[in-house]
């Protein structure tokens, strides 16, 4: 039996060096930076922007001096017209769903910007889609793709086992806009990079959260604007996260600021300057060997990179879909704490928005796909 941690790439290849053709969905406020990016990239053309507000997506084209991109509403005007490679989805997360399954449906690979979805039962369709249709889907994270957070993790490697990691973000941003209306918009618009982080850092998976959300009196958010989650990882270490939306003053870096603590010593990140190391006297351990890792580069430039190398090659990419699963997964099971005042398993989590999902499926392949699934988690 297969489960969305496993199983083909799904990839897609031009099969030859041309730049490879994008369409951009979603010119808002991230989206005008995934133009400059997609501008900026060598080996991608950009041949499409789809907008709901197709007069601001004209503005932002004008002023990119890219007035010759075609424009539309809606992703499916522009599928025939464009002959794209893939699609970029930068629209808010309760379009994600919408807008990568026409993709994928399409024969379009997608590189979509996080969350995966706006929930966990539209991710898992999401992904079964992709391996349906068998085309990519990466999500952007783009905070894995930094130098430091890679010095980081060769630091932790050196500690031997791992026993706490500790995130602490403290920010206080006024957004306007869909954010100040979600429920959860600290753990679900934000949190979401820090706990996929974790991952990455560690090579551990989630198996439980206890967490506590709540939003504090002056806060200018309609939902929970700060949290603290505690998560039993299944190497057996904890990872603590502590973080704040409404939080004026001392704020930490975007990236949050990390202490990991382990058998032989203590490394510290601020979140921005270069990682510090401890190990107790005589229990040196061997430094780790930077061989087999390129430069990330920096943020989105690091994802598309990435994303393009992968259609090209067929490589996973990070934030391939079926992994980032696990990340979302976190998510949603400290938000099913947080409302239940339990620890939460994850695996329950996953259960649950299987089952949904399974309710709710209306082609019959992706129905196919999802009860294949008879193991939501990885092996702890
Ligand atoms: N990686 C990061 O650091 C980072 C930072 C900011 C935002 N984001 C993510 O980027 C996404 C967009 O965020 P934003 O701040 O740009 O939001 P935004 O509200 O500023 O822009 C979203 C745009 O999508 C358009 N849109 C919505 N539904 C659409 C649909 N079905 N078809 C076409 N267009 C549609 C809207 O008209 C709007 O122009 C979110 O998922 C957000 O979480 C990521």
């Amino acid at each position: 039996m297969t489960n969305p941690a496993s199983g083909s790439s799904g990839t897609n290849s031009s099969g030859d060096n041309a730049p490879l053709r994008a369409i951009l969905v979603g010119v808002g406020a991230m989206g005008r930076g995934w133009l400059r990016n997609l501008q900026a990239a060598d080996d991608v053309e950009l041949v499409g922007v789809a907008d709901l507000d197709v007069t601001a997506a004209k503005t932002a084209l004008d002023e990119a001096g890219l007035s010759g991109v075609p424009v539309a509403g809606t992703l499916e005007e522009l599928v025939d017209e464009t002959a794209a490679d893939f699609v970029v989805d930068v629209t808010i997360p309760e379009a994600h769903h919408a807008v990568t399954m026409q993709a994928l449906r399409r024969g379009l690979p997608v590189l979509g910007e996080k969350p995966l979805a706006a929930t966990l039962s539209e991710a898992l369709d999401l992904v079964a889609a992709a391996q349906v249709y068998d085309r990519l889907f990466m999500v952007s994270q783009s905070r894995r793709y930094n130098p430091q957070l890679f010095a980081f993790r060769r630091m932790i490697r050196q500690l031997g086992g791992l026993g706490i990691l500790v995130a602490e973000f403290f920010k206080a941003p006024h957004f306007g806009g869909f954010r100040d209306a979600m429920d959860h918009p600290l753990v679900l618009d934000m949190a979401i990079h820090t706990f996929d982080s974790v991952r990455f850092l560690t090579g551990a998976e989630p198996v439980a959260v206890y967490c506590d959300e709540y939003n504090p009196a002056w806060s200018w958010y309609a939902g929970d604007a700060a949290t603290t989650a505690i998560f039993e990882m299944n190497d057996g270490s904890r990872f603590v996260y502590t973080g704040s939306w409404c939080s004026e003053g001392l704020e930490t870096s975007w990236n949050s600021a990390w202490r990991a603590s382990g058998e032989h010593g203590t490394t510290l990140w601020d979140g921005d300057g270069p990682p510090t190391l401890e190990i107790v006297e005589g229990r040196a351990t061997a430094p780790v060997s930077d061989t087999g890792e390129v430069d990330p580069l920096d943020g989105i430039a690091g994802s598309l990179r990435d994303f393009v190398q992968a259609l090209r090659s067929g490589r996973p990419p990070m934030g391939e879909a079926r992994d980032n699963l696990m990340s979302l997964a976190m998510v949603h099971a400290a938000i099913a704490s947080a409302g239940s005042r339990q620890r939460v398993l994850v695996a329950d989590v996953l259960a649950q928005a299987h089952a949904e999902a399974l309710a709710r499926v209306d082609d019959a392949a992706v129905g196919d796909v999802l009860r294949s699934w008879t193991t939501l988690t990885p092996p702890s």
